[in-house]
C-alpha cells in the first residue's frame, strides 16, 4: 500500500446542509490531486448523502465505527455489511474516544477490525497514549498491547489490508501536536513492531498522525520517514484546511 493518505474525521458534527456545502467546495480541489489518496469518515445518517456526493469522485468515505457482530438483534448498531452497503471504503476503529467515552477495550476494538476485514472494508485502527501514559514513559507498552490485541485477534497479515493511525489522546482537539519527532519516534516503534511479525507487511503498512493536524504543521508532520498521512479531526470541518493539508500529502513533483 504505502503512499500517504489523508483522512477526515468529522466526528459527531456536520447537518444536511453544511455537509453539501463543505464536500462541493471540497471536490473540485481535492479530485484532482494526484499521488495521494484523501477520505473522509462521517456520521452513520449522512452516509448516503456522502455516498451520493462523493461517487465518481476522487475522494473516498467511510464511517467512523462499526459493531463487533454482524446483522442480528443488536439494537442501535451498524454492521460492517452495512457500511460495505453505502460504499464505505474505511471504517475508523478503535478511535480514542470510543475507548475513553464508550469504554471499548482492546478486546472489543480487535473484533470490529476483523469485521471490517470480512467484508472488504480498509479499517483505520487508532492507537494511542494518554498524557499520563506519556508521563509515566510506558507509551511503547501501551501502543504494543493496542496492537497486539488485534494482531491476535486477525493475524499480522491482516495489516496488509488495513491502516494504523497513532493519535496521542493528549494531542486530540487540544491545539498541541506532537513534534515531528516525538510522533515519527512512535510510528517507527510501530512498523518495528509490525516488522517482527511480518517486514514486507510492515515495510507496506500506511500509518497516519492524527491529533491537531492544520495546514500549518501538516508538511512538517507529513515530511518524517514513517509518517503516511493524517487523521483529521477539527481541520476537516474546513474545505479550505482540510484541501490545504490534502495538498502537503502530494508527492513533490
Ligand atoms: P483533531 O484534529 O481535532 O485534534 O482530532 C484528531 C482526531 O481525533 C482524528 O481522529
Amino acid at each position: 500500500m504505502r503512499g500517504k493518505l489523508v483522512t477526515g474525521n468529522w466526528k459527531m458534527n456536520g447537518n444536511l446542509a453544511s455537509n453539501q456545502a463543505l464536500l462541493q467546495a471540497m471536490i473540485p480541489a481535492i479530485s484532482p490531486i494526484s499521488g495521494a489518496k484523501s477520505a473522509v469518515c462521517v456520521p452513520f445518517p449522512y452516509l448516503a448523502q456522502v455516498e451520493q456526493l462523493l461517487r465518481g469522485s476522487g475522494i473516498a468515505w467511510g464511517a467512523q465505527d462499526l459493531c463487533q457482530f454482524d446483522n442480528g438483534p443488536y439494537t442501535g448498531a451498524v454492521s460492517a455489511t452495512m457500511l460495505a452497503d453505502f460504499g464505505c471504503r474505511y471504517v475508523i476503529v478503535g478511535h480514542s474516544e470510543r475507548r475513553s467515552v464508550f469504554g471499548e477495550s482492546d478486546g472489543v476494538v480487535a473484533l470490529k477490525f476483523s469485521q471490517a476485514l470480512r467484508v472488504g472494508l480498509i479499517p483505520i485502527l487508532c492507537v494511542g497514549e494518554t498524557l499520563d501514559e506519556r508521563e509515566a514513559g510506558v507509551t511503547e507498552a501501551v501502543i504494543a498491547r493496542q496492537l497486539d490485541a488485534v494482531i491476535g485477534q486477525s493475524g499480522v497479515a491482516a495489516l496488509a489490508d488495513a491502516v494504523i493511525a497513532y493519535e496521542p489522546v493528549w494531542a486530540i482537539g487540544t491545539g498541541k501536536t506532537a513534534t515531528p519527532g516525538e510522533a515519527q519516534a512512535v510510528h517507527a516503534f510501530i512498523r518495528r513492531r509490525v516488522a517482527a511479525g511480518d517486514e514486507a507487511i510492515a515495510a507496506g503498512l500506511q500509518i497516519l498522525y492524527g491529533g491537531s493536524v492544520r495546514a500549518g504543521n501538516a508538511a512538517q508532520l507529513f515530511g518524517a520517514p514513517d509518517i503516511d498521512g493524517g487523521l483529521i479531526g477539527g481541520a476537516s470541518l474546513n474545505a479550505d484546511e482540510f484541501i490545504a493539508i490534502c495538498r502537503c500529502a502530494q508527492p513533490a513533483a
